[in-house]
């Protein structure tokens, strides 16, 4: 029974990668395909493309590519702070650019946005680009290929980003107080997922991001108490107590190899490693358990399927039509007059 499940679930991750990436082949088949061609009847990330910028500005990837190997070989923590900032974006009214609206009320100034970063960078390639090629790049897009640029840095996989986001005008703090904090139960993160188009493979293989980077220890407290979590490690225990000297100090997410963007991550939750017990319940419910053993075995599929989910991520609600109201912003912290 147990293998067979697994046996499954490995044929959906092996099968998985190549659904996903010929769907996106097929998309522009769908499009013309479709009985009208008025983009309002589109799924709006079928209007998305790899050549959104050919003819009206050819060098923006070049541009993003340079001034994010830049900032990241001067502070290598920024990969995983953009990584997280996408993530964040993505998930709050699509991506928009939505969380780098900086005014009050706004998503950046919600509780669980206290600890992003990677505003001022996201700036400072806007205004290059605003130079180059004025009210044409979208900073929902600039943060999008930030993203994947991050993770090459990091040493993730590499992946084509369509580009064609319209950036929103509507950014409230309480909707970002929905993201996930780390105190979820494996429902929850199933459903906020599955709301934005995401499945369980999709969170499962997103959640490897963890690979990287760092939590403050205000999100994972709740485990260290005088009753602590049992499935955390007491030797992990022992180590993360002594380093939360207050709730903003900072534990790699990944204990054991901190700095390689590699499938340690799921190694740890099969030896009671996970430091967020968001990231410990996807190895004891049994949903998403045969996920985390099929990655944490087999490196190349994390590899190829991080790809194709970090796409899935970047298409949620994506303002490309119309009736979406987007606008190409000219600063990222404001909306356009
Ligand atoms: C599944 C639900 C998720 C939960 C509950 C979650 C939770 C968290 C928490 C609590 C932190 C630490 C934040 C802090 O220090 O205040 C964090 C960091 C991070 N998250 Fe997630 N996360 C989730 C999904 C994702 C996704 C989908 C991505 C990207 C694909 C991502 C990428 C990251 C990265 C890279 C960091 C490290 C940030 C840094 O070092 O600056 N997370 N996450
Ligand atoms: C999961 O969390 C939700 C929302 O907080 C709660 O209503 C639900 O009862 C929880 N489910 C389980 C299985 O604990
Ligand atoms: C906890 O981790 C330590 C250090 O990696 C290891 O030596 C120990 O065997 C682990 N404990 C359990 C109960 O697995």
């Amino acid at each position: 029974m147990k293998i067979m499940k697994l046996s499954l679930a490995l044929a959906v991750l092996i099968i998985a990668p190549f659904v996903a990436s010929s769907s996106m082949n097929f998309t522009p088949t769908r499009a013309s395909s479709s009985k009208s061609t008025n983009p309002n009847n589109l799924p709006p990330e079928a209007l998305l493309s790899v050549s959104h910028y050919m003819k009206t500005c050819p060098d923006a990837e070049a541009i993003i590519h340079r001034r994010m190997r830049a900032w990241i070989n001067k502070d290598p923590t920024l990969a995983p702070a953009i990584i997280r900032l996408h993530f964040h974006d993505c998930a709050v009214r699509g991506c928009d650019a939505s969380v780098l609206l900086n005014h009050k009320g706004s998503e950046r100034a919600a509780l669980s946005s206290k600890t992003l970063r990677g505003f001022r960078e996201i700036n400072d390639i806007k205004s290059v680009l605003e130079k180059k090629c004025p009210k044409t790049v979208s900073c929902a897009d600039i943060l999008t290929a930030a993203a994947r640029d991050a993770t090459i840095f990091a040493g993730g996989p590499f992946w084509e980003v369509p580009f064609g986001r319209k950036d929103g005008r509507v950014s409230l703090a309480k909707e970002a107080e929905l993201v996930p904090q780390g105190r979820e139960n494996t429902t929850g993160l199933i459903k906020f997922f599955e709301s934005r188009g995401l499945n369980m493979l999709d969170l499962v293989v997103l959640s490897g991001a963890h690979t990287i980077g760092r939590s403050a220890c205000l999100a994972f407290q709740h485990r260290l108490g005088k009753t602590p979590d049992r499935s955390l490690n007491v030797t992990l225990l022992n180590v993360v107590r002594k380093k939360c000297k207050t709730a903003y100090s900072l534990v790699d997410l990944d204990a054991t190899t901190p700095k390689k963007f590699d499938t340690m991550y799921y190694t740890n939750l099969m030896n009671k490693k996970g430091l967020l017990s968001t990231d410990q319940q996807l190895y004891s419910d049994k949903r998403t358990s045969s996920f985390v053993s099929a990655l944490g075995t087999q490196p190349h599929l994390f590899e190829s399927q991080f790809a194709v989910s970090m796409i899935n991520l970047g298409n949620v609600q994506v303002k490309t039509r119309p009736r979406d109201k987007g606008e190409i912003r000219v600063n990222c912290n404001f909306v356009n007059a």
